[in-house]
């Protein structure tokens, strides 16, 4: 105990000196910018020394004042210059309906440190599926830069979290990632791009099972009959099919700052408009960044709740932005919408309905609040019990919307993000 409170009395003697020091060097200099009238030097002498103890104490209290930028899951995390050795930290910052997700935060850490995928039953220790597979939580980090080209999908178990801070990691040009009746995924910080059809094979999904699969749609990332998923700061393109899927009965899923392109179906939630199990699926699309070459589906919502928040739609959509059928709800709120009529001369609408006609619209409850509309965008909204309903009041306190006028500052950095050890993350 006396050892510690030495210690302890030391930092702070060091702390005081240094500011001392700092305090005397900066007022020293401030006096000779003015001329001699007596009372203006005392005054530039005292805001000289308010402002050099402002600093001083910004100091102290290291970046994380400044590094704020009112995106709330990375103002939770991103102000760290020691993310590296707090990586779990991440899994306390995810918001809207994924909000509870842990991912592998209970469990181990894995290293990939290898980036074959020979055998999809036959795993080798230090392959990306030896990790995914496994039965105990693990947190999945990568040793070095690497493309991972999976011949098969990559079928992923309960509470696992693939972490691609420190490296830049894609997946990419063949399978890409399965989340099928498993809980608890996190997929943050990877490229996935150009993913393929691929299957009629055999394919592990644990140490103990492996079993056959049939041709997959190439997804980037499908979302089969799971729940508590959060999907943050992936580079998602040009797939087969769609980029995020939610269908069969998942829920309680958070897909965030996210930078989409080049693709035609975005994401589609919700299997098809005669599947009822997805009447309880409730998903949020938060601070993701919609850029170019997109046609339709940002997302495509049906029968449950989508509440899309905080996004940037910067070059406008080939078709329609949000969409859906089979009476969904969905609320819109704080987005920034931006038509691109020179590329796309008929696709000033933000919405679209897939399904029914005028009359059974009239009851569909899809919300506009605070949005921002540009170049003649525009949204068509419909319901009875809009912005009144408990639903409502629950999914915008678990992703509480920011003014859209923020909404350009808060994705500024959607996308995989360069992490270097001892540095703060930033964009590309
Ligand atoms: C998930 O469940 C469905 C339906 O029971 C089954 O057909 C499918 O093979 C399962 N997927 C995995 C990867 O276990």
């Amino acid at each position: 105990m006396a050892v510690f409170e030495c210690i302890k009395r030391m930092i702070y003697m060091c702390i005081l000196v240094l500011f001392l020091f700092g305090f005397i060097a900066e007022t020293r200099i401030a006096p000779t910018t003015v001329d001699d009238d007596p009372e203006e030097v005392a005054s530039m002498v005292s805001l000289s020394i308010q402002n050099s103890i402002e600093r001083k104490l910004r100091q102290l209290q290291g970046s994380s004042l400044s590094c704020a930028t009112g995106n709330s899951i990375d103002d939770c995390w991103r102000c760290d210059s020691n993310w590296y050795n707090n990586r779990k930290r991440l899994a306390d910052c995810a918001i809207g309906f994924g909000r509870n997700t842990i991912g592998g935060r209970d469990g181990r850490f894995y290293i990939v440190t290898d980036s074959s995928d020979d055998d999809a039953v036959n795993l080798k220790v230090g392959t990306l599926r030896h990790a995914v597979i496994q039965s105990e939580p693990l947190w999945i980090v990568f040793q070095r830069d690497m493309v991972i080209q999976l011949k098969q999908e990559l079928i992923m178990n309960s509470y696992k979290t693939i972490d691609g801070r420190g490296a830049n990691v894609h997946i990419a040009n063949e399978a890409c990632i399965t989340i099928q009746n498993v809980t608890n995924i996190i997929i943050h910080g990877l490229h996935i791009h150009d993913c393929k059809p691929t299957g009629n094979a055999m394919v592990r999904s644990s140490p103990s099972h492996f079993g056959w699969r049939g041709m997959a749609d190439g997804d980037a990332v499908s979302i089969f009959g799971s729940s508590n998923v959060w999907i943050d700061h992936n580079s998602l393109s040009n797939c087969a099919d769609g980029l995020v899927d939610v269908v069969m009965a998942s829920t309680a899923v958070t897909i965030s700052n996210n930078y989409f392109s080049h693709h035609n179906d975005v994401m589609l939630f919700g299997h098809s408009d005669s599947y009822t199990g997805d009447k309880d699926m409730q998903v949020t699309v938060a601070y993701n960044h919609f850029g170019e070459g997109l046609m339709q589906r940002l997302p495509h919502c049906r029968h449950g709740y989508c509440h899309v928040v905080n996004n940037d739609y910067s070059h406008g959509w080939g078709i329609y932005a949000i969409g859906g059928g089979a009476n969904p709800t969905i609320n819109s709120e704080g987005n920034r919408f931006v038509a691109d009529l020179k590329r796309y001369p008929d696709s000033s609408e933000v919405t679209k309905r897939t399904s029914g006609d005028k009359l059974e619209w009239k009851n569909w409850n899809w919300i506009s609040q605070g949005d921002l509309f540009l170049n003649g965008a525009y949204f068509v909204p419909s319901g009875a019990t809009g912005a009144n309903s408990e639903a409502y009041a629950k999914a915008s306190s678990y992703a509480k919307a920011k003014k859209s006028s923020l909404v350009v500052a808060i994705t500024s950095s959607a996308g995989a993000l360069t992490c270097r050890k001892d540095h703060m993350c930033t964009s590309n």
